[in-house]
């Protein structure tokens, strides 16, 4: 009954909204399934990109992430099958158009449901943003995509976050009290338009400035305020889903968000968090800051028992900048210069070491680290080098601006 419920709102109106023509002038890009991120969190930075890649996008929705895969796939030349699924015929058209409109032929589409994946076969990568909390139980669907996996395979997700959807939850209640049975789509959109207007200033929505999703679209109002099946996730609810399905978290993202140390300045409260897992860290983190709406986490299996995420440990690690290659990022950036970031509602500013903008300008996302530090200016040796880049690294890294990848040998 809900799962046809949630088809149906999905069918009349397809989440989030796209415009057909944004294909001539960007890809949409985001997290989790940025290719970068993908080799990085699950495959340690090495990816062999001549090797098949098959990706499943579960609950595709109209594209953002099966676009951008498969237009880095195709970009990389990698022979790669991405099958994007969902139970909306509706979004599933958006999607293709998306797709022809770019001239990609690496997605099969199919119409169903991620709870019933037996014939779909393994995946190196699954895509799930935004989906499972719309299951009536989403353990199922943690089950159903961890038995998709292949062994060294990798889960991308986006599940809601409690603490930054509230007041959320509040209007979605009233709403369910004011709607009459038999009203259509159009009449609750209505009707929430005017119980936003109605909405005094102490009302917990209102006081939320974190939330604007009603604010872009019907499409955006309904997703938000008048879904049929909707949960929202603590980090430890989310943690306890992750492992009964037999998957452990490789990374948080941005993984700074995720540790405490981002906001706490005093030594001794830090202290005493000291020798606490990542999970147990994340769940103080989310806490702390209360502003997280929505969390992306990327999972391996727990039989997987290899480093999977890279990190900057040897002279061959390439850095790639995700969203602008390095010398575009550094263009503007005098010698020394904090790096500077907002996260819904919270402003940071870390400092930077005196070689940060020439190392930036030698980040085009081909050169290794070796070859970074030789074509510095003096070609500092290594151990002078390597702190300068370490320092770069953790704030650009723990945004989610820098990621690592190996050279294929
Ligand atoms: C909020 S949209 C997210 C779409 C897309 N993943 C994104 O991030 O833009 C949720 C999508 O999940 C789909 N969906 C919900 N339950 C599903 C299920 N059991 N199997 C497949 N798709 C499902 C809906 O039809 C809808 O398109």
């Amino acid at each position: 009954m809900c799962a046809d419920k949630v088809r149906d709102q999905y069918e009349e109106f397809p989440y989030p909204t796209r415009d057909l023509a944004d294909e001539r002038r960007r890809l949409i890009t985001g997290s989790p399934s940025h290719l970068a991120e993908i080799n990085h969190y699950v495959f340690g930075g090495r990816l062999d990109f001549t090797q098949p890649f098959r990706a499943l996008i579960a609950g595709g929705g109209t594209g953002d992430a099966a676009i951008m895969l498969a237009q880095h796939l195709s970009d990389a030349d990698v022979p790669a099958e991405i099958v994007y699924l969902d139970l909306s015929t509706a979004s599933r058209a958006i999607t293709e158009a998306r797709a022809k409109a770019r001239g990609l032929s690496n997605i099969s589409f199919y119409t169903g449901s991620l709870l019933e994946l037996g014939d779909f076969g393994e995946f190196d990568y699954i895509d799930c943003c935004g989906v499972l909390h719309h299951l009536p139980v989403p353990q199922d669907g943690f089950a159903s995509l961890a038995r998709a996996l292949k062994p060294k395979g990798g889960l991308g997700l986006m599940v809601y976050g409690e603490f930054g959807r509230t007041g959320v939850y509040d209007v979605q209640a009233m709403l369910r009290d004011l709607v009459r049975d038999g009203e259509s789509g159009t009449d609750k959109v209505t009707l929430a338009h005017k119980l936003l207007t109605a909405l005094p200033p102490s009302n917990r929505l209102r006081r939320n400035p974190l939330v604007g999703d009603h604010l872009s679209s019907d499409a955006g109002l309904y997703d938000l305020l008048l879904h049929s099946q909707d949960r929202a996730y603590t980090v430890p609810d989310l943690v306890d889903e992750i492992e009964t399905a037999g998957l452990r978290i490789a990374s948080f993202i941005e993984p700074l968000r995720y540790d405490p140390a981002l906001y706490l300045r005093d030594k001794g409260l830090l202290q005493r968090l000291e020798g606490q897992g990542l999970a147990q860290r994340a769940g103080f983190a989310e806490r702390l800051a209360g502003n997280m709406k929505k969390h992306i986490v990327y999972c391996v299996r727990q039989d997987n028992d290899e480093e999977t995420v890279a990190g900057p440990v040897g002279p061959s690690a390439i850095p790639v900048l995700r969203d602008a290659p390095g010398p575009e990022f550094a263009r503007n950036m005098p010698p020394g210069a904090a790096f500077s970031a907002s996260l819904d509602g919270l402003d940071f500013s870390m400092p930077l070491p005196p070689l940060a903008r020439d190392i930036l300008l030698l980040c085009e996302g081909r050169r290794t680290l070796d070859e970074i530090r030789k074509a510095l200016p003096g070609a500092p040796d290594w151990f002078r080098f390597k702190p300068q880049f370490d320092a770069v690294y953790k704030p650009l890294n723990g945004f989610n601006k820098m990621l690592l990848r190996f050279a294929s040998a």
